[in-house]
């Protein structure tokens, strides 16, 4: 997995994980920065971590290389970006296209980007949610895996309205990447099928 905050959806896996049955485990975290409460959870679980901070490298396509060989390491079978504020580039899409999930806090295509639940609030919508998709070389814009809708309520603030969807993405993420591995997937264009 790979992180770069609090990391409570990553918390969320790894308690799925946890669970006779689920199918998956997680090999390891990276993360973007120092310090992520993500590194902290998984550290506590034992679980590898490791940091690739863009700013260590001379160019952003050292940078993808160094994190692409970290990963490719750990031999993942899938890649879940949960809360992971990076692109990655060519290198990461040429190996883990087509494997790489990411999730997203509104409902693509609406308000890609750092500043969704904010757009999102200040776009007046009544409902919002959470995307689980492919991640491709664009900024939100691969074929999407999942989504749950969250409705905006009064008095809602960016804290209180992302607080509500990380709720709904916890059990959006988990019920996605668990039915992927039990069932596999195949992708039609932008059309995601998981399962037979
Ligand atoms: C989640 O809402 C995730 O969708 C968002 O960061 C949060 C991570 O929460 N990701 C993005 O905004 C990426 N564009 P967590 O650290 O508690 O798991």
């Amino acid at each position: 997995m790979l992180v770069s905050g609090t990391g409570s959806i990553l918390q969320a896996l790894l308690d799925a994980c946890a669970e006779p049955g689920f199918g998956a485990r997680v090999v390891a975290v990276g993360a973007d920065r120092d310090g992520t409460g993500g590194a902290a959870r998984a550290a506590a679980a034992g679980i590898p971590t490791f940091v690739r901070r863009l700013q260590d490298f001379p160019d952003r396509v050292s940078w993808d290389r160094a994190l692409t060989q970290d990963c490719v390491e750990h031999k993942p079978d899938l890649i879940v970006a949960a809360g992971f504020l990076k692109l990655v580039g060519a290198d990461f899409l040429s190996e883990f296209g087509g494997r790489l999930i990411n999730t997203h806090p509104a409902l693509l295509p609406s308000f890609p980007g750092l500043h969704s639940v904010r757009d999102a609030l200040a776009y007046g919508v009544k409902v919002t949610g959470c995307s689980v998709i492919l991640a491709d070389a664009g900024v939100d814009s691969g074929p999407i895996l999942a989504q749950h809708a969250v409705p905006v309520l009064d008095g809602d603030d960016e804290d209180s309205l992302h607080e509500r969807i990380k709720v709904a993405e916890r059990s959006v993420v988990v019920d996605t990447v668990g039915r992927m591995v039990r069932n596999g997937w195949s992708v039609q264009g932008r059309t995601v099928r998981i399962g037979s």
